[in-house]
């Protein structure tokens, strides 16, 4: 994140005058940021600020941009609330609680106001960035797209600790979220047609934090009943990891540490690696059922399914059970990154044809 603020320098003074196109992908996990010139994350969370009573100055230089004041107040969001609030006082962008349309748009918008303050870092006097955002919304949750598109649209103020300008949103793109991903490998990022992508019935499958989002394409149409989205994720591994831990050390373990356990199968205990393989495996079973259930449900067999790319920050931990049973299925490069890639492409695509 410390390498873009170079680049954004270089860039600044083309910013007031230029249109910046951010593809935006607003994940309950993770906020994934991509522009044509730099791409970042940051943690989907945030709470509200505290006085930082000591280091205040080394704080602000290790986490830019996390800091943000709007009409509620001040917030701490990503790196840093996770660094500096309690859990208990950290807000999440989950669940479908009945107030999560509205709840759930201030809190994208908040967080869309943080991604464009840390792009624009180190403008002042609230100048006016012109931009046009491209982003989704999981495939159950399409219908709340007007209202995101209206949190959206126009001019914001952003004061961050690090900027202070006036946002001009002047369009904004929404679509189910796994068409990102789609977009991603049927468009070049300059947003030219991949000529490499020939298939007719295109399946995605994005394994996030908190759902898992599935959609089929078929030459450009999507298909909604072949489309949809469950409530389950990588947080399903980490909680057993998490509770297991804990039952083994008697102490709740940090989430950083929860995630290198998944990732490698190894605890560091005191120093000394224990294997946790076996029991990582048997924490993955949950997430990587409901993923294959839902493609089974949606797709039978996958024989009409010409290929399936899968994405998400979750994708690697289910690939290979899923190209078992669907040999079509394919790991995209950047899992992660994916749909906020495509939703990059597909402005510029747009933008192409106009
Ligand atoms: N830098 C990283 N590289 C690879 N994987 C990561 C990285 N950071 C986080 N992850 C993993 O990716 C998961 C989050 O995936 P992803 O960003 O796709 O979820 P999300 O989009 O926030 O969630 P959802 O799609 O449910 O809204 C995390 O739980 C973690 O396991
Ligand atoms: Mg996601």
């Amino acid at each position: 994140m410390t390498k873009q603020t170079k680049k954004q320098q270089q860039n600044l003074n083309s910013l007031t005058t230029g249109i910046i196109t951010v593809g935006l992908d607003i994940g309950y996990g993770v906020v994934k940021v991509v522009t044509n010139e730099t791409s970042f994350t940051f943690p989907s969370v945030m709470g509200h600020a505290r006085e930082i009573k000591f280091q205040q100055e080394s704080i602000q230089q290790k986490y830019p941009g996390d800091q943000i004041s709007d009409d509620e107040g001040m917030w701490f969001v990503g790196d840093l609330a996770l660094a500096q609030l309690p859990p208990g006082e950290l807000l999440r962008l989950r669940g479908r609680t009945a107030n999560e349309k509205t709840m759930g748009n201030t809190f994208r918008q908040r967080l869309a106001k943080v991604a464009i303050g840390k792009l624009v870092q180190g403008m002042w006097g609230r100048d006016v960035v012109h931009l046009k955002i491209s982003t989704g919304l999981p495939v159950d949750h399409m219908r709340d797209a007007a209202e995101l598109k209206e949190a959206l649209l126009g001019k914001h103020l952003i004061k961050t600790d690090s900027c202070e300008v006036i946002a001009h949103v002047t369009d904004v793109i929404v679509m189910p979220q796994p068409y990102g991903t789609a977009y991603s490998q049927m468009l070049m990022p300059t947003g030219e047609i991949n000529v490499y992508h020939t298939y007719m019935r295109t399946g995605i499958v994005d394994v996030g934090t908190y759902t898992v989002d599935i959609a089929l394409d078929d030459d450009g149409e999507f298909v909604d009943s072949e489309s949809g989205s469950v409530e389950s994720g990588v947080y399903t591994a980490q909680e057993r990891i998490s509770a297991m831990l804990e039952r083994d050390y008697r102490e709740k373990m940090p989430y950083k540490i929860i995630e290198q356990v998944l990732r490698t199968g190894v605890f560091m205990a005191s120093g000394n690696p224990v294997n946790y393989s076996d029991e990582v495996e048997d924490a993955l079973l949950p997430l990587r059922s409901a993923t294959v259930n839902l493609m089974s449900e949606k797709w039978q067999r996958g024989t009409t399914v010409d290929v399936i790319y899968l994405s998400g920050g979750g994708a690697e931990l289910v690939c290979e059970q899923i190209i078992e049973a669907y040999p079509q299925a394919k790991l995209v490069s950047q899992a992660q990154m994916a749909n906020a890639r495509g939703y990059l492409s597909y402005a510029n695509f747009a933008r192409g044809k106009t």
